[in-house]
């Protein structure tokens, strides 16, 4: 079934990513970054701390990818807090209050890092979690306020626990450097494919925690059952497919 989803964090690096992946599988894709998206006419620009921005976006939506945040560890009080703590919250209350059915939260395998380092592997999404730092604790707080809006609104909610897709040339470099970083990678084609599995996955599954990346080609990090199962998604591509930020294609 076609539905109206509603991508934050639509002119990032997964965000670009998401949206190619639904328009490909046939969906109609709006936008919500603070940054233009150049690539498709139905966005909203405005910032996560713009309620009256967001329920403007979420008019109509069937199913919510919030994608947008501070990405990885920074300073708390001044990016980490209003992105990803109160957007959170504004993004959530505008999603319910517009009735949105699905939601899908972008999560990150940092949320079990001591794991990654010490074992066992792979890691499982039932696993105890052992967050790195401040940003995988702000992927904790996502992740817990996804299961209460699942269990007291009634709200599909997927959390997307996403290896890593590099947003610099630099990036690029650390990954090449070490197998165990290459068994984390997700290409962007893989993630669109993800996103779309997560939009037409069953309408009646409430709840669920998947671990999304790329095929491994050797040490295998994170259990890929669940996003098998709950979801359909096999990742199709493997490091370096798709890995350089620059090309746009
Ligand atoms: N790329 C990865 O390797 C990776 C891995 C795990 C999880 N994630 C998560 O996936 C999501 C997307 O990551 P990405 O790599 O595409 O990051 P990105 O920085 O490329 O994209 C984030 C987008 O969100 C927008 N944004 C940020 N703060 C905003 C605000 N306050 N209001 C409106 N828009 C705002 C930015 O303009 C940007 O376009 C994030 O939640 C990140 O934590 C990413």
């Amino acid at each position: 079934m076609i539905q109206l989803v509603l991508i934050t964090g639509s002119s990032g690096r997964l965000g670009r990513a998401a949206v190619a992946g639904l328009q490909h599988a046939g969906h109609r894709v709006r936008g919500f970054d603070r940054v233009a998206s150049p690539d498709f006419a139905d966005t909203v620009l405005g910032d996560l701390g713009d309620r009256t921005a967001l329920d403007r976006a979420m008019k109509g939506v069937d199913c919510l990818i919030h994608l947008a945040a501070c990405p990885d560890d920074a300073d708390f009080l001044v990016e980490l807090l209003p992105a990803n703590i109160t957007g959170l919250y504004h993004v959530m209350e505008s999603a319910r209050a517009a009735g949105v059915r699905r939601i899908v939260l972008a999560s990150s395998g940092q949320v079990n890092w001591w794991q990654q380092l010490r074992g066992p592997a792979p890691i499982k999404p039932e696993d105890p979690p052992s967050p790195r730092y401040w940003y995988a604790a702000t992927k904790m707080f996502l992740e817990s306020i996804g299961r209460g809006f699942s269990e007291i609104h009634g709200m599909s909610v997927i959390i997307a626990r996403l290896g890593w897709c590099p947003r610099t040339l630099e990036q690029v470099a650390e990954i090449a450097s070490s197998p165990w970083q290459q068994g984390l990678y997700l290409s962007p084609g893989d993630a669109g494919r993800f996103f779309a599995c997560c939009v037409s996955a069953r309408s009646d599954l409430r709840h669920a925690i998947v671990y999304a990346v790329s095929k491994p080609l050797g040490v295998v990090p994170f259990d890929l059952g669940s996003a098998k199962t709950l979801l359909g998604y096999e990742p199709m591509e493997s490091w370096p497919t798709g890995s350089d930020p620059t090309h746009r294609g």
